[in-house]
């Protein structure tokens, strides 16, 4: 709409701190690997799962794919995944040789299913990974006991999870392991990065050896690693966000409550809105929607009237060219339906005054117009 400043549906919060912290790093000349991680990684651990050990890498892609080297995932081991999430959960296991098996959703909250990733199981499963998508944990009690029963190593994809939890326990201080990411639309950013956490010492050492072409001592290569080390320039920008991710959490809770509120409110036809399962400690990554109808052309919609939105995830992974061989032992209903229907809508705390209750006329004006 013309004259309308269009409301993102991300909108990364960097300020001068950031900036100042930035041109420390600059000036000291130590630019990677340095202070500035070592003391990212003990005080994102502190702060966002209860102490754990954590590696930082430099993205969350990496953290996945040394987190399942180190957890012992290679050539043919099955891996469960949901197909319902962005590709990389599945990448990392194909980049480590394994094989994707793809299991279904709850329709309710996004998350795999543990029913779904019990009937996946053959004698060569190794490892699930439960994404905690748009910022609401997975079933990590029952998807922990059946890895319990079955000898499963757990890697959480907390990607989009920063803070959230699950009874009352931090997202990525549940499994073996939990892969964050620092991309700028996440929760918190760091410009590019990711950290791995895990409270097992073997885990640990072996991520630490792997993110810096397996040496611990220089040219004393212990194993073959990679080069998947973060700078201390994007760590520096990652501590000082940490710094404000309690009081953006509480403004995505607010805006979420917010919006909940003027849609029911409002009663917009063909609208089903989010939900928190009981037990989660859901973090507004994104506030996502079920169109029920014509979702795409909802989103134009949405996006002519000046408020930015997206589906996250048009496509099952499984239906990806990229993961054409991955295996689907059963029907994903779910994942296809979520692929066909959702629709997230800005939540973040870049919001304004009065963008809760544009962005719910919009949702309202859309909805009416295309039922
Ligand atoms: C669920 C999920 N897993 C993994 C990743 C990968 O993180 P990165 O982009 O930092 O590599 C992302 C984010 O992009 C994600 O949303």
């Amino acid at each position: 709409m013309s004259g309308v400043v269009p409301i993102p549906i991300a909108r990364p919060q960097i300020g001068e701190q950031e900036q100042a912290a930035v041109a420390a790093v600059l000036a000291s000349g130590r630019l990677v690997q340095g202070s500035e991680v070592a003391a990212f990684e003990e005080e994102f651990c502190a702060q966002v799962v209860a102490g754990r050990r954590g590696i930082a890498v430099n993205s969350g892609t990496s953290a996945l794919h040394v987190g399942l080297l180190a957890l012992g995932i290679g050539p043919g081991d099955e891996v469960v995944v949901p197909s319902f999430t962005f590709a990389a959960t599945a990448n990392a296991v194909r980049l480590c040789g394994g094989v994707p098996v793809f299991a279904d959703v709850d329709p309710v909250t996004f998350c795999l299913d543990p029913a779904a990733v019990e009937a996946a199981l053959t004698p060569r499963t190794r490892a699930v990974v439960p994404v905690h998508l748009f910022g609401q944990p997975a079933d990590m009690t029952r998807i922990g006991a059946l890895a319990a029963e079955h000898g499963l190593r757990v890697l959480e994809d907390a990607a989009q999870a920063h803070g959230a939890t699950w009874q009352g326990a931090p997202v990525g201080a549940l499994g073996d392991a939990g892969a964050f990411s620092f991309y700028p639309t996440k929760n918190m950013t760091s410009g590019e990065g990711g950290m791995l956490t895990t409270a097992d010492a073997g885990v640990e050492r072996t991520a630490r050896l792997l993110r810096n072409q397996g040496m611990e001592e220089r040219y004393r290569n212990e194993i073959v690693g990679l080069n998947y080390r973060m700078t201390d320039v994007h760590a520096a920008i990652g501590r000082v966000q940490l710094r404000r991710l309690a009081e953006w959490t509480a403004a995505r809770r607010r805006n979420a409550a917010a919006l909940t509120a003027a849609l029911t409110d409002l009663g917009v036809p063909g609208i089903t809105l989010p939900r928190t399962a009981s037990g989660a400690g859901h973090v507004w990554h994104q506030y996502t929607l079920r169109v029920a109808a014509g979702r795409d052309a909802f989103v134009e919609e949405l996006t002519r009237r000046g408020v930015g939105a997206a589906a996250y995830y048009p496509v099952g992974v499984h239906r990806l060219p990229a993961h054409a061989d991955g295996v689907v032992p059963n029907p994903l209903p779910h994942t296809d339906a979520a692929a066909a229907e959702v629709c997230s809508i800005p939540v973040h705390p870049g919001l304004g005054e009065g963008d809760v209750e544009r962005i719910a006329e919009a949702v309202d004006a859309a909805a009416r117009l295309l039922a």
